[in-house]
Parts: C-alpha cells; structure tokens; sequence
C-alpha cells in the first residue's frame, strides 16, 4: 500500500466571473517512507494539493487516499488519518502574541501529546530556539518563524508530514542542519514526506522523486538525476594562453555551437556525453592550442525548471 494516493484530482477557484482551475486532473502515489518533491512555478498548484491532502480545503473530485483510508469519506476515516498527518509551512500564521513555548502547546494539545514539555523541548532543541522559547512570535526574525512552524510540523511525530516551503528565510547554516534534520527523522521514523520549495538544490537533495507541475498539471515524475539527463547539451568555457585562431577555426570546422567569444575567452556547448567533447579537446591539443583555464557547466535541476517552466501556456 502506498502511502498517499492522488487519482485524477480536481480542484477550481471561482473567483468573479472566472473559474481558476488550481489543480486539473492530476494523479500520483507516494509510497511509505519517501520524500517525495513537488516543484513548479508560482501558481503551480502545488500548495493547493497539498492543502486538499491535509483537509484544509475540499477537492471537487477525484480521490485521495493517505495511509489507505479516503479522508473525506467518512469522519472515522478522518479522525484516523488527521493524528497521523502535520503540515508545516512558512506561511502558516502562528499566534504572534504567544510565546514559542505557547504556541506550541496549543498545537501538543490539538494532537494530545502526552508529556507536553518534553515534547516541546525536545523540538526546540532540535531547531535550536531553545533560549526564544519565552518570546513572543511578534518579536521573531522571520527564520526564527519558520523555525518555530518547522517544530509545529513534527510535534505529533506524523507518520504523513506535508513541508510546503518549509525552510524559506533560513540562513544558509541553519536551512543545511534543517535539511540533516528533515533526513536523519525521516530515516528513523519512516516518515512519508511531500516536499515543496523553491531552492533546487534543496529539492536535489532530499526528495527521492520529483514532480514537476506547472498550470494545475504534472508534466513528469522522476528523479533529480534523470530529471537532469533531459538537458543533452553541456557548455564549457576556456580561457586560452596561446593560439586563438587555431581554436576558433576547429570550432567552425567542427560546426560546434558558440554561445559567446570574448577576448582570449570561448564559451560552447557540446553533447552531455563525454565522448565528443573528448575529440574535440584532442584535437584542440594536437593544434598546438595552450589552454589556460577550463569550466565545465553541467546540467542542474534549475536549468530543467527553467525549462519545463517556460513552455508554452495552456489555453483554456
Ligand atoms: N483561495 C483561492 N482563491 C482563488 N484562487 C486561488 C486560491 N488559492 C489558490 N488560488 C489560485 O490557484 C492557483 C494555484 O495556486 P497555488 O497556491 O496552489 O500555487 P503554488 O504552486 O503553491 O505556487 P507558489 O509557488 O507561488 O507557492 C493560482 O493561480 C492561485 O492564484
Ligand atoms: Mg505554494
């Protein structure tokens, strides 16, 4: 059994006279145990499914099925899959006028947590908030926030934990050990996580599989590494000491496709498979061509973004 089940999802915003399809028909499963990384542009609808999947807000049809049971089918199924569910968002409006150690009651007793406080610091130990726990939100830097909502995400040990850009204004020390965090729990509870955030290597680095939505859709799911194979071409860019024209007359010849020329500099690009690229730099030696520097650019999972996220818009 997976752990979460998407079949043929619909959901529409009706706002004046028009109907915003937020999510259109889309279909996916997570089995127990991955990260898995929904990514696409603003307005995707990534935060709508997502919201629809933690009963914020209802589906118009479609089926979801998380830990088995259909949630909207009946209130058992519910009252089951909601103790075993969080969500955690940076976006989530905390009680500015609570403290930390507050709010987070608030949310150990939604949950019946027992033994509260432990609980509490345990997690404020984790995200390191522990000497803010008697400050109120309203005085927090806005990372401290999405510290705070981080620990509101894991206080019930989900077993289905939604983290919609989670880990936004954290500075890049804290948003690597919330990443180790994310990844030590999950490989010690088996957490099922779906994963959204705007930062690629983020998503490169946690999610197992990844679907890239844009306009309401899923265009694919794969992983990082194929996602990144899709972009055949790779561009290397030399510095050259001597023999300039050498270079460029092989580089016509070879009909090798030039993104820009500087005074002793060449950026091109070449296939991603590194057998042409290692003629050319053969041959490029045997010219008598002195190279003085080299670098490679290699695909990475924000040149597909861009990518897939450029193409055409839908017409409804
Ligand atoms: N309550 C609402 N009323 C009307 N339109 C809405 C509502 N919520 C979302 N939308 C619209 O639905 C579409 C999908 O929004 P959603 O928040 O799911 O996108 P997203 O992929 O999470 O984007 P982002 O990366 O900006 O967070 C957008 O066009 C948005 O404007
Ligand atoms: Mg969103």
């Amino acid at each position: 059994m997976d752990a979460i089940e998407v079949n043929n999802l619909v959901k529409s915003f009706r706002e004046k006279n028009k109907l915003i399809k937020a999510v259109d028909n889309i279909s996916f499963s997570v089995k127990k145990g991955e990260i898995f990384g929904l990514l696409g542009p603003n307005g995707a609808g990534k935060t709508t499914t997502l919201n629809i999947l933690n009963g914020l807000i209802s589906k118009d049809s479609g089926e979801i099925k998380i830990l088995g049971l259909d949630p909207e089918q009946n209130e058992l199924n519910w009252e089951s899959v909601k103790n075993k569910i969080n969500v955690s968002t940076a976006y989530y409006s905390l009680s500015e006028q609570l403290t930390i150690r507050q709010n987070l009651k608030v949310y150990a007793m939604l949950y019946n947590i027992k033994n509260i406080q432990e609980k509490i610091d345990q997690l404020l130990q984790m995200f390191e908030l522990k000497s803010l726990d008697n400050r109120k939100v309203v005085q927090l830097s806005s990372g401290e926030k999405t510290r705070v909502s981080l620990c509101k995400g894991f206080i019930n040990d989900p077993e289905v934990l939604f983290l919609d850009e989670c880990t936004v204004g954290l500075d890049p020390d804290i948003a690597e050990k919330t990443r180790e965090i994310i990844r030590d729990y999950q490989e010690q509870k088996g957490t099922t996580i779906i994963f959204t955030s705007h930062y690629m290597y983020e998503v490169e680095e946690l999610c197992n599989r990844i679907a890239f939505m844009n306009n309401g859709r899923i265009i694919k799911i794969d992983t990082a590494g194929n996602f990144k194979k899709l972009i055949k071409k790779t561009s290397i860019e030399l510095t050259i000491k001597e023999n300039y024209p050498a270079l460029m007359k092989i580089m016509k010849e070879r009909n090798i496709d030039i993104l820009s020329t500087g005074t002793n500099t060449v950026v091109f690009e070449v296939s991603s498979s590194t057998d042409q690229l290692y003629k050319l730099m053969n041959m490029i030696f045997k010219a008598g061509v002195k190279i003085s520097d080299m670098h490679m650019n290699k695909p990475t999972l924000e040149d597909i973004f861009i990518q897939f996220a450029r193409k055409k818009q839908r017409v409804r």
